[in-house]
């Protein structure tokens, strides 16, 4: 019978002998998969482990700060952060085309790990959280799930870094990584944070992306999830998120005339992200949010609800 503490024995042995001496490196994204199998390898090897975790400035409210807590403070994981901030915002400036924002973010990405990972030495052996779907998409698919959807596969590094992966996930499903995690000792709050895809808020902040925009959709988005937290909504959500539009309409503050930004609220249910029903969120917690984020966030002075199924729509925007 399968146990969460059966497993991570087992895999435990099997990291050790697998590894041995050696160092390994893992991309830590802070999503449930990074995240249970860096600590996994971590109770495994201690120090021999070294993660990188990049911040490309795409985050969410207060991401980074929350990843550097939990697995640099709490786990004592040795983790090497690399602001990036900059070097993302340069590179998409100017840049509106969805695809070509995926680009850029996914190559900049690979640049700076590789950049890292020289610095660092050499290593034979590299952390992916790959899970059992993940592994059966690529067979069936006949190549790596890569051809399927490019954009989906962030954590694609090239060919010629040659690493031996260490796969700790490959034989589990999404929840019976939960609980693995939470054997662990992960908090609920990172095992149920809903999915966030690689190229992050930069395909949240429609056409050109800027730090200015970027923080106001942060700060807008925080309070949005913050009230379907209270609501006691977030877990029953596949995805709830929101959209800075590059429209502008107007509105009246007091006496005052506004003409500034428009914000789409997302949020659907779905099983496993390729099919998707706008989630009914009551209307009073809608109200609440809208209200709280005009009044809150400067530059929004409209907010819209998406009521788009996927298809014919997709989850997210761009
Ligand atoms: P769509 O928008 O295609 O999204 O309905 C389906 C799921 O995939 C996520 N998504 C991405 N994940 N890189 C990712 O890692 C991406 O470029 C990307 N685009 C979409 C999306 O958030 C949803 O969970």
């Amino acid at each position: 019978i399968w146990t969460a503490g059966n497993f991570i024995h087992t895999e435990i042995e099997r990291i050790r002998s697998l590894v041995g001496e050696k160092k390994v490196l893992c991309a830590l994204s802070g999503g449930v998969d990074s995240s249970v199998a860096a600590v996994l390898v971590h109770e495994a090897i201690g120090d021999q482990l070294i993660c990188v975790f990049v911040n490309n400035g795409l985050l969410r409210y207060r991401e980074a700060e929350q990843v550097l807590k939990t697995f640099r403070d709490n786990f004592k994981i040795n983790l090497i952060y690399v602001d990036a901030e900059d070097r993302f915002l340069e590179a998409l400036r100017d840049i509106e085309e969805p695809e070509k924002k995926r680009k850029t973010i996914g190559n900049l990405f690979i640049r700076i790990f590789e950049e890292e990972a020289k610095k660092l030495g050499d290593f034979e052996f590299l952390v992916q959280g790959t899970l059992y779907p993940d592994v059966i998409e690529s067979v069936s698919f006949k190549g790596p799930s890569a051809t399927i959807k490019t954009h989906h596969n962030v954590g694609g590094l090239p060919e010629d870094m040659k690493f031996k992966l260490i796969e700790p996930l490959r034989e589990l499903f999404k929840d019976e990584v939960r609980k693995v995690g939470l054997e662990l000792g992960l908090s609920e709050d990172i095992l149920f944070r809903h999915p966030f895809p690689g190229p992050g808020l930069a395909i949240r902040v429609l056409g050109s992306v800027d730090k200015e925009k970027l923080d106001l959709l942060r700060l807008a988005d925080h309070i949005y999830i913050e009230e379907i937290k209270k609501a006691g909504l977030y877990r029953e959500i596949w995805q709830a998120f929101s959209v800075l539009l590059p429209v502008r309409s107007v509105g009246v503050m007091g006496d005052e005339r506004t003409y500034e930004n428009v914000l789409a609220l997302r949020a659907v249910t779905s099983v496993d992200g390729m099919t998707a029903d706008w989630a009914k969120i009551p209307y009073e917690i809608l109200g609440k949010v809208s209200n709280r984020i005009i009044n809150e966030v400067k530059g929004i002075n409209r907010v819209v609800y998406d009521i788009s199924s996927k298809p014919p729509a997709t989850i997210e925007w761009e």
